[in-house]
């Protein structure tokens, strides 16, 4: 008898328990994914229990892959059913995790699985050959990666993320030339543009796509104190250019951070600063047996930010090169004067304030 079917008659062991446990759970964190891109979550806050054609008709969706996705959900645990009535509502302690009204939506980063597992035949490649998976190959990655910093960086931004700098804010305000490395679709750098009309905002990624997302936004908020550019920023280097750089999450699978460290830090004038967000943790495997979700960041580094590295005939860093390896890396590049803290909001990145001798305040 194999394990699954022994499981339905026999006690299961600790860890076949855990297997099936897991073999659920990875199902839900997909049907997770299909709730939030669906509209499922978001249209049933506040709904009265309903039945599964009153949601799809609400929702305007197909009332049979609507019941098959409650299933799911409640089987889960994640919808409230009543069998009698044949109606299902959404408790409201879960819409506060898996709806847009909220800035702790974890249904945004149950996407990530479902963007990887859409890449799993060209890294089983690279498990034989060798190389990378590069960006273009993952449809949905700039789309999903905005929306996960809309709530861990864009949102708390300007109250809770660059208050991490005593004084930042009052230069902004002032007025000062700022850089955003690996700009994405350069949510951040809009905020920081429409808050603070004295200073001047760039943003480079090597993403075409999403630098033309970040134009349009700019645009779109009329705004004419910023600009992005296309730019492989491996070679970055413009000397005494910037009074505040940022990376918020893009110094880890750049093709080459060393390199663009050392670039940051050539680019900063006298006073200036690197402000970078990246994920927080141990820089060893043992170190992170007790750092919250784990197992989830090695995988989106194996089956992304390691390999796209790769893919540019990078180092493959890796999202998980933790607090260690980056406080040495920034030293190395030159950065003398380097503080690390963690924010309450964000459990996965520690955020670190670094200066070079030339640039001390
Ligand atoms: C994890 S994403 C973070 C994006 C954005 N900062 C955010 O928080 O949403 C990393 C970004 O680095 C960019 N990137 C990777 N390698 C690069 C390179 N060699 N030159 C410029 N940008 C690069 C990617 O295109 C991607 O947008």
């Amino acid at each position: 008898m194999c394990t699954l079917c022994s499981l339905n008659t026999t006690q299961p062991t600790d860890f076949a328990g855990r297997m099936v446990e897991m073999l659920n759970h990875a199902a839900i964190i997909q049907m997770i994914s299909l709730g939030h891109r669906t509209g499922l979550f978001d249209g049933m806050i506040g709904f009265p229990p309903s039945t599964s054609q009153e949601i799809a008709d609400s929702l305007g969706l197909e009332e049979r892959y609507v019941r098959e996705w409650l299933g799911a959900m409640v089987t889960g645990h994640i919808v409230d059913h009543d069998p009698e009535a044949g109606t299902f509502w959404l408790p409201q302690d879960h819409a506060d995790l898996l709806t847009r009204m909220s800035d702790h939506n974890m249904a945004v980063v149950a996407q990530f699985m479902p963007v990887l597992a859409s890449v799993e035949t060209d890294i089983v490649e690279c498990f034989k050959e060798g190389g990378g998976v590069p960006y273009a190959r993952y449809p949905r990655f700039h789309e999903v990666m905005a929306e996960l910093s809309g709530m861990t960086i864009v949102s708390p931004l300007i109250d809770h993320v660059l208050p991490v700098s005593p004084g930042l804010v009052e230069q902004l305000d002032e007025g000062i030339d700022v850089l955003d490395v690996g700009c994405g679709r350069g949510m951040a750098l809009v905020k920081m543009a429409e808050r603070f009309p004295n200073s001047r905002f760039v943003g480079f990624d090597l993403s075409e796509e999403a630098v033309a997302f970040a134009r349009e936004c700019a645009i779109k908020h009329g705004l004419n104190n910023i600009r992005f550019e296309v730019r492989d920023l491996t070679t970055f280097h413009e000397p005494d250019s910037y009074d505040l750089v940022t990376a918020f999450d893009s110094i880890h699978d750049q093709a080459d951070p060393a390199s663009v460290l050392s670039g940051i830090a050539a680019s900063l004038r006298q006073g200036g600063q690197f402000f970078m967000q990246d994920i927080g943790g141990a820089s060893d495997i043992a170190g992170n047996m007790e750092v919250p979700l784990s197992p989830f960041m090695y995988t989106v580094s194996c089956m992304h930010c390691m390999t796209v590295s790769l893919a540019q005939g990078g180092v493959g860093l890796g999202a998980k090169w933790g607090e260690q390896l980056a406080c040495t890396m920034l030293e190395d590049a030159g950065f003398d004067d380097v503080a690390v803290c963690r924010l309450e909001h964000d459990v996965l990145n520690a955020y670190y304030i670094a200066r070079t001798e030339n640039t001390a305040a």
